[in-house]
């Protein structure tokens, strides 16, 4: 077998950086690198692996380093792989929806974009930083590796001071979204697996010490002292750091250890609570001697007392519905504050308080324009289905995203739950795998619920039973299930007869239940597909689980039609999962007003 041969291109020594934790992006200097980057398929990865199969990155050999860019002096007998030929891909964006050749495409495409900086600052630090890249990314600078991500929903970054130059700067990134037994999603999912350089991609510039996390929260059962901690990154030492709220005339000094930590707790007066009535925001400015980084964070209590869900106090009915992170009216992943108020909105005009960022983190917009307008969001990552429970490194995995996840938006009012798992099969080891997963969650953040969508069984001597009866249920604050009485589970008039046996002190919502209709397709009630159908079980299953003592919340599944290679019937399903109370031309079907009517009772009910 003849070597391919690739000319040496610069090889420093392979380093792999330690990623890093930098939360507020938006509100720091940084430089955009969204728009055009060249792009190359490489479904045989030999853009990464020599003829033996090995990592060029961990072992170079005599045939040249990796292909990453073709230096101007370097002469590259790699004459397929050339970025400066190759065609261009939006970034943010998936793959799947700008080129139809890469529609069901899951494999490696590689991404370059050039670029000049110059710091602002000599002395600042610089970074880069992605959004997400589903679902593995390679990154390299100027032909230095700088590590890798695993994960399609969280963000990274990396340090580059030291590789970054003032002129050409070449940032090439492998991305490989192939599905993996043991990886978080695993193998089979109901949504489609988009490829890319999903969201936001920038370059971020701090100074030598910044503040690189925080957590400034109201105290979990406390009503106006906040509490938390600032991390700042950079001289280690003591340093002081100022919290300034100017709206309540508040300005606090902390003093940090050693490892440049400062527990933060604040006592405050008149402070108003964000609510979903009143989604108040205030402006916090955090100071040290180096820099000062403001965002708006709405201060709340969300807690449970028995079965009820307190809301500053107060119980509140939560009036949901689940979301994909799609555009439906672009066919692809959404990323941009417009798709995230397109979504919010429909959502408020189908009454909800409440949604469900289904199954996977979504972009940061969501949540931060939910804090804007006062919808409360359950939060997860995608340890869906048939997890390899007992994998460690499928463990470590869904923790990282966890984390991840957690770090990004743990100062969002809105956000209240953060859920585990959808619908995954009982065992020991997935009991286990949660628990751990849900103590990892309560130690990052003890002020937000715990929950996921658990399992649901019937009784073979009673068909009209369903029981709610999960190991996992003594781990989680809030009891959810998803249940599909009426589609999967026999005719919708099966609702009327159902009877739920749910044996748990604790708030119990309906994390997913509906019916698929292809919107504008008419006939009657009994008829599969129809608009009539899905209304028909949208009205039986809301009488239903009204008749469960501690119900306090839904989030039907799902605002609108979406992408899926598991939902192929033609003319009805065409590669989409219809069970959206909008289809994807962005109309609404009839079942879309029997819940937000249903809503409407509800909210006169739990006047918030
Ligand atoms: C499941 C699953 C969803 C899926 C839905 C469906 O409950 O959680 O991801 O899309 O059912 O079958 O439509």
């Amino acid at each position: 077998m003849r070597p391919i041969l690739i000319t040496l291109i610069v090889l420093l020594p392979f380093n792999v950086l330690s990623q890093n934790i930098i939360i507020n992006v938006n509100n720091r200097t940084n430089f955009p690198l969204n728009g055009k980057w060249q792009y190359i398929i490489d479904p045989y990865e030999n853009g990464y692996y020599d003829y033996r199969y090995e990592p060029f990155d961990k072992n170079p050999n005599p045939y040249g380093g990796y292909f990453l860019d073709r230096q101007p002096a370097g002469k590259s007998d790699l004459q397929e792989y050339d970025f400066d030929k190759s065609p261009t891909l939006i970034v943010p964006g998936d793959w799947n929806s700008q080129d139809s050749r890469l529609l069901y495409y899951e494999g490696t495409v590689w991404y370059r974009r050039l670029f000049d900086y110059k710091p602002g600052n000599p002395s600042n630090r610089i970074f880069l930083y992605f959004g997400a890249v589903n679902y593995e990314a390679h990154v390299y600078l100027n032909g230095k590796k700088l590590g890798m991500h695993i994960g399609g929903f969280t963000p990274f970054s990396f340090e580059i001071t030291d590789y970054i130059k003032d002129e050409r700067n070449s940032v090439v990134v492998k991305v490989d979204n192939k599905r993996s037994r043991d990886g978080v999603p695993t193998l089979n999912t109901d949504w489609w697996n988009y490829g890319g350089i999903t969201r936001d991609v920038m370059i971020v510039e701090v100074p030598e010490t910044y503040i690189e996390d925080y957590f400034i929260q109201l105290a979990a059962g406390q009503h106006n002292i906040l509490s938390g901690y600032i991390k700042l990154n950079g001289h280690s030492g003591i340093q002081k750091v100022k919290v300034e709220i100017p709206e309540l005339n508040s300005i606090t000094e902390f003093t940090t250890n050693e490892e440049g930590i400062a527990k933060v707790e604040i006592a405050l007066k008149n402070l108003v609570r964000w609510s979903t009535v009143n989604p108040k925001l205030y402006q916090v400015n955090i100071s040290t001697g180096y820099e000062m980084l403001s965002e708006k964070i709405g201060f709340r209590t969300i807690e449970t007392r028995g079965t009820d869900i307190l809301l500053n106090g107060k119980p509140v009915f939560l009036r949901g519905i689940c979301i994909h992170e799609e555009n439906p009216m672009r066919g692809g992943r959404a990323y941009a504050v417009e798709d995230a108020r397109l979504l919010l909105n429909w959502a408020k005009e189908l009454n909800c308080n409440y949604v469900r960022l289904a199954h996977y983190p979504h972009n940061e917009h969501m949540a931060r324009l939910a804090d804007e307008m006062g919808i409360l969001l359950w939060e997860e990552i995608p340890v869906y289905w048939t997890i390899l429970w007992d994998n460690p490194g499928t463990f470590d995995n869904a923790r990282n995203q966890l984390t991840e996840l957690i770090g990004r938006d743990k100062n969002r009012a809105s956000v209240i739950i953060w859920s585990m798992a959808n619908e995954t099969p009982v065992s020991d080891a997935r009991t286990t795998f949660l628990k751990k997963l849900a103590l990892h969650a309560r130690s990052l953040d003890d002020t937000r619920l715990i929950s996921a969508a658990m399992e649901v069984h019937g009784n073979p001597a009673d068909p009209d039973a369903r029981i709610v009866e999960d190991p996992f249920a003594d781990y989680v604050d809030i009891i959810n299930f998803n249940q599909y009485v009426g589609w999967y589970d026999g005719l919708p008039q099966k609702c009327d007869k159902v009877r739920w046996t749910i044996k748990y002190d604790k708030p119990v919502m309906i994390s997913e239940f509906g019916a698929g209709a292809l919107q504008g397709l008419h006939g009657d009630p009994l008829t599969r597909w129809t608009e009539e159908y899905q209304e028909d079980l949208y009205k039986r299953s809301l009488s239903m689980l009204s008749k469960i003592p501690q119900f306090r919340g839904l989030s039907p599944w799902i605002l609108c039609d979406f992408r899926s290679p598991r939902r192929p019937l033609p003319g009805i399903q065409d590669g989409w999962n219809r069970k959206g109370l909008i289809g994807q031309n962005g109309t609404k079907k009839k079942a879309f007003y029997v819940l937000r009517d249903f809503y409407r009772q509800k909210e006169v009910e739990f006047k918030e």
